[in-house]
This record gives structure tokens, sequence and C-alpha cells, in this order.
């Protein structure tokens, strides 16, 4: 047997350093230009914590924006995803697989709702609903075509949901889109009351606006937008793809009402399947209607390995949810500590693990002053610092992120930070 020869120390790092810039080197040259990444390539995750290639750890709280719900390799995930990749992966929708049906019961009894669809990313989920609402308004009048949606919303990149996305910023290029959208601001009622009328199909909002800053929809206007959906015979349209599947500490955000409002139609993807793209659809019987057999389909949604993926986070996540809201109370309880210390701190927005904190200034810095500590966050809307962590979360893990929060925030130069840009 020959000897193995071992590497010095720093010639693995520096091997390390050019294997992650020739990581970067190749994205550059060959993938679509489309996204501003930071200069990070990931290796592996255990947990809460995410590795880089020269083998540093990050404390994860974005969760690859909302999707790693159980942290990265779940043993329970790890052991499902292995078993079915090994029986069956994917058989497209001409045939019935095992778990697809069992999914949607699941998400019967969880959402209060009916019947679902399935499909692979919360736009594709965005469009189904859209769909669904244009059928709806067609099959009463061709003119009852309108939907409303609301400022400052986020729904996904593709054509329908830029059209109802409300921020000029991701529509600009890509005009003319959808006719008959309308915005209006969020919490509006005069304005909602204004804008609804015979000609509307749909009304669609997000429980708590997630991209845009982590806004909540008061409960008055959630509760207009359905008595007006009542009225005019429209759809109401939770997309809770950011919000929704326990992020909040309850199932869904519309379940945080008191009383419960419930919408026609809820979307939710990211988290569903910890990671293997899932998205869903899930209506009542009377939105449920709009679509007849052919109208709409997918040849990946709803393939086996997802479905059943998600059924065992489901039956994970049952036992989570009252975690999710006591981690995130205790994360926001030590937020408000940081809050009083620094003015640039303006207003902090969380409910269970969806947090915001907007800054007087733009936050891009932090991020990368925190990534340089060994955590990762993100920064939505230019000042809002957004956390999205794993369900997983305990305090230990968030005594840790305020730990790195606190020192970043104590060399933090707000003057040096940029001016806020209008959106
Ligand atoms: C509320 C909301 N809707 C829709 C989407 C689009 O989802 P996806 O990126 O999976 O297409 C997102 C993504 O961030 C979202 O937050």
């Amino acid at each position: 047997m020959s000897t193995p020869t071992l590497t010095p120390p720093e010639t693995a790092a520096s091997e390390e350093a050019s294997a992650a810039a020739q990581t970067i080197a190749l994205e550059k040259e060959y993938v679509l230009q489309n996204y501003g990444r930071y200069p990070l390539v990931l290796r592996k995750g255990k947990g809460c914590y995410v590795f880089d290639t020269d083998g540093k750890r990050y404390l994860d709280l974005i969760s690859g924006i909302g999707v790693n719900a159980l942290g990265h390799a779940h043993p329970r995930i790890v052991k499902v995803i292995r078993d079915q990749a090994g029986v069956l992966i994917h058989t497209s929708n001409l045939y019935y697989n095992e778990f697809q049906g069992r999914l949607a019961k699941k998400l019967a009894e969880v959402s209060g709702l009916h019947r679902t669809f399935f499909c692979n990313s919360g736009t594709e989920a965005m469009e189904c609903a859209l769909k669904m609402i244009k059928a709806h308004g067609s099959k009463i009048n061709p003119d009852k075509y309108e939907i409303v949606s609301i400022e400052n919303s986020f729904h996904g990149r593709t054509i329908g949901a830029i059209s109802v996305t409300g921020q000029p910023k991701y529509r600009k290029d890509f005009e003319p889109l959808l006719p008959g959208v309308k915005f209006i601001p969020a919490n509006d009622v005069t304005a909602l009351e204004q804008v609804v009328s015979e000609r509307t199909a749909g009304i669609l909002l997000e429980g708590i606006q997630g991209e845009g800053g982590i806004y909540p929809m008061t409960p008055d206007f959630v509760r207009k937008a359905r008595e007006l959906c009542d009225r005019f015979d429209a759809l109401l349209v939770d997309d809770e793809i950011q919000c929704g599947v326990g992020r909040t500490g309850s199932y869904f955000a519309y379940q945080l009402l008191d009383p419960v409002v419930m919408p026609d139609i809820m979307t939710a993807a990211k988290p569903l399947a910890c990671g293997i793209p899932l998205g869903v659809v899930v209506t009542n019987e009377r939105a449920a209607q709009s679509i007849a057999p052919g109208m709409h389909g997918s040849t990946f949604g709803g393939g086996a390995l997802a479905c059943r993926v998600a059924l065992e986070f489901f039956d994970i996540l049952e036992g989570l949810l009252p975690s999710i809201h006591q981690v995130g109370g205790y994360f926001r309880m030590r937020l408000d500590e940081l809050a009083r210390k620094h003015s640039f701190i303006k207003e902090i927005r969380s409910t269970g693990l969806m947090i915001g904190v907007e800054l007087t200034v733009p936050g891009k810095q932090l991020v990368l002053d925190a990534m340089a500590e060994g955590m990762l966050i993100n920064c939505t809307h230019d000042v809002v610092l957004r956390f999205l962590p794993p369900y997983i979360l305990t305090e230990k893990d968030v005594d840790r992120a305020v730990k790195i929060l606190a020192k970043i925030f104590q060399k933090f130069k707000p003057e040096a930070a940029g001016t806020v840009v209008q959106h």
C-alpha cells in the first residue's frame, strides 16, 4: 500500500479558495446573470448551520429564503428522500401516485379548504390561482376580469405573477402585462371598497407581506376583502407562499385572525417539501369549480418524492408549532433590546419566525458584516433586515444571533450606509 501524501494546511486552504473562485468564475461565464449573489460558495449544511468551501460555519437565519424549515440534513427528511428515491421519483400526472391524495387530504385538514392543485414553485401556484380567478370571472360575465392586488406585494416572477405584484421595479421591463389589475395601498379599507365592483373577479393579498418588508394585513382589511368577495361573487386569494406552512407559529397566517377569515384559494410553496420543489393551490369547492379537466396542469407537480417528503414534514411540523411561537417571541424580545440601543433601528415587525427589522438606512452592509461574523441574513426593500430561520431554531441559537447582531450594530456607521431608495 502506498503512503498517502499529506497536503500542507496552507496548500489545502489555497486550493479551497481557488476552488471557490473557480465556481464563481464558471457561474459568471455560463449562468444567466440575473442574480446579484454574495461571494460565498456553500458546500454543506447541518441543522441551523451551513458551511462554505473553507469549512467556515454560518448560522443560517434565512434558510434558503424560508424554504429549509427543518434546517439542513434533517435525519427524517434525509431518510425519506433516500427511501423514496430508490423506489419512485416521478411518473407525471398521467397516473396516480400513492402520496398525492394523502398530502391533499392533509392540506385540507390543516387549511380548512378542500382541493389541491400541485405544482413546483410559488410563482406557478400563483399562475394557477390567477387562472382560477380569470375562469371564475369569465363564466359569470366576459367583463368580470379585474383583479385587485396590493401595493408593495410580491407574488413571483412569471408574467402573470408580476402582473399582480405591486412593485413597479418587477414589472417595468415587461409591460404591457395582464390587463385589469388594480393596485391599492395595504390596509386601506376605503380604497378597497372603492375599487371592487361587479367587474372584480378576484382579490389577492399576502396575509403578511414578505418580500415587501414583513407587513401584516390588518384584520379589518382582510374582513372587508372577504365581505366584498362575497358581495360581488369574486374569489379571495391568500398568498401564503412566504408567511404560510408554520412560519408564523400557526399553519397559515389567515388562521391567526380571530375569528378566522377563510380565503377561497390559498397558495403555498417554500417550506412544503423542505427544499424539494413543491407548490400548492388549495381551494374551496366554489373556486375549484372554475377549473375543468384539461384547463390546467403540470408535468412535475405532485411527484411521489416531493409529496412523500411533504407528508413527513407535516408529521414533524405539528409538534414544532408551539416552539416557532415561543422562540419567535424570544427572538423578538431580544431584538427589541437591541432596538432600544440603536437609533438606526426604526421598527421591528414579527410574527413567529417571520421577522423584519426596519432600519433608517440601507442594510446591505449589515448583511455583509453578519456574513463575515458567521451568520446569514438578508435585506429586503433596501432597509428591512429579514430573518426567516429554520423552525428548529432554539433560544440558544437566538442568543448566538443576538451576540453577532450586537457586535455588528456596534460597529455600524449609518451615515456611511447610503441613502434609502424610494419604491
Ligand atoms: C409571497 C410570495 N409569493 C410568491 C413567491 C414566488 O415564489 P417562487 O420564488 O417559489 O416562485 C414568493 C417568493 O419569494 C413570495 O414570497
